[in-house]
């Protein structure tokens, strides 16, 4: 069942401290990764938490790197478009970029400035919500483009930093909390 599929996945998020910084304890999902029953596990769960967004979806956005892990499986599995925030500079078509801070970093995502129609309905996939600055520079991004952030969906919520309440009214799902 869902409980136990989420504690083998817990058992599976190893904790580094400070990495990549002093101060900072890094939650490394790489081992969730490398085990079958629990990568199934975690992409079984990320679905049960947006399973009443079922038909009111167009599009996941995925930001650079670790979104890129769950953002096209889940976008596979349900049949969506599949559309990369990335770094700045990778992008080669037209882009618009939203610069932020994030727990341990600075930096700018870029999206194709014709990547979602206006209208479009998103969800917002990433692996980790630590401060919440990448997905509210990726929500910024998106509404730019006169497209919608249905949810914002996340592996892991760090609850200490915040991350939530910067993200003002926009539903936020996270499959694990620490
Ligand atoms: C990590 C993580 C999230 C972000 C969360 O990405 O994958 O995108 O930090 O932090 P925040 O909530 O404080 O903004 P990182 O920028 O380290 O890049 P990576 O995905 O390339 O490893
Ligand atoms: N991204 C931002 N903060 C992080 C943390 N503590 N562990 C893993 N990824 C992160």
């Amino acid at each position: 069942d869902h409980e136990q599929a989420r504690e083998l996945l817990r058992s599976k998020i190893r904790s580094i401290p400070d990495f990549p910084s002093p101060g900072i304890l890094f939650r490394d999902i790489t081992p969730a990764l490398a085990d079958a029953e629990a990568f199934t596990a975690a992409v079984e769960l990320h679905l049960h938490h947006i399973a009443d967004l079922d038909g009111q979806l167009d599009a996941i956005v995925g930001m650079e790197a670790r979104g890129f892990l769950f953002g096209p499986i889940l976008a596979h599995r349900l049949n969506l478009a599949f559309v990369p925030a990335r770094k700045p500079g990778k992008l080669p078509a037209e882009t618009i970029a939203e610069d932020y801070a994030l727990e341990y970093a600075k930096n700018t995502l870029q999206i194709h400035a014709d990547a979602l129609r206006p209208g479009a309905r998103v969800l917002i996939v990433d692996d980790l919500l630590a401060t919440g600055g990448t997905a509210a520079a990726t929500t910024r991004l998106i509404e730019r483009l006169g497209a919608t952030v249905a949810a914002q969906l996340f592996m892991i919520e760090l609850v200490a930093l915040g991350g939530r309440a910067a993200q003002g009214d926009h539903r936020v799902e996270a499959v694990l909390q620490f």
